[in-house]
């Protein structure tokens, strides 16, 4: 039986891979899947590893180094894990004009974490994306999932030292539980 025919379970027998084998298979195992594929795999997993890109171009019959030609295209794919929490300034256009790379310049020196980076305690990654779609509200910030328009340097630092805040009382309670 061919991998056209029968979606292969990874040898890992992470279940996490189901959904990726879902989705090729509804694609039929065509090359033309592989940014929807990699979309899931990013969503599922929260980052591309390296086991994952060789695994998702072996089922699509892709070359390795085309898969990742298109993940490091694309600005949403990530290839680290994230941290626990994350802020995502967009750096699109109008997001750009309105003073995006200040926001994003000061959050990362106010936390001590490169663009694209996350902190060494794991708890926290700055990433930038082009375009969240909400141009009429630039500059936006995304912090963990949650949309924020109109935002300064300021607001944005306060927005998340708030929510590190949370995050590490939250972390003390399980520690002391
Ligand atoms: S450029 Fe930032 S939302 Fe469109």
């Amino acid at each position: 039986m061919t991998s056209k025919s029968k979606p292969s379970e990874h040898p890992s027998g992470d279940e996490r891979y189901k959904s990726i084998d879902r989705t090729m298979k509804r694609a039929g195992y065509q090359k033309d899947a592989l940014l929807e594929v990699l979309n899931v795999a990013q969503e599922t997993f929260g980052f591309l590893s390296e086991d994952l890109m060789v695994y998702i171009s072996r089922h699509v019959n892709v070359p390795l180094s085309q898969t990742y030609g298109v993940a490091t295209f694309y600005h949403m794919f990530t290839f680290e894990p994230l941290g626990e929490n994350n802020c995502i300034i967009c750096t699109g256009t109008a997001c750009h004009v309105k003073g995006a790379n200040k926001i994003a310049g000061l959050v990362a020196e106010s936390f001590d974490v490169e663009e694209g980076g996350t902190t060494s305690d794991r708890l926290f990654s700055l990433t930038t994306a082009r375009c969240l779609g909400s141009c009429g509200l630039a500059p936006v910030i995304v912090i963990n999932g949650t949309v924020s328009g109109k935002e300064t340097p300021d607001s944005t630092v306060r927005r998340v030292a708030d929510m590190l805040n949370g995050a590490r009382s939250e972390l003390a309670v399980v520690e002391a539980t």
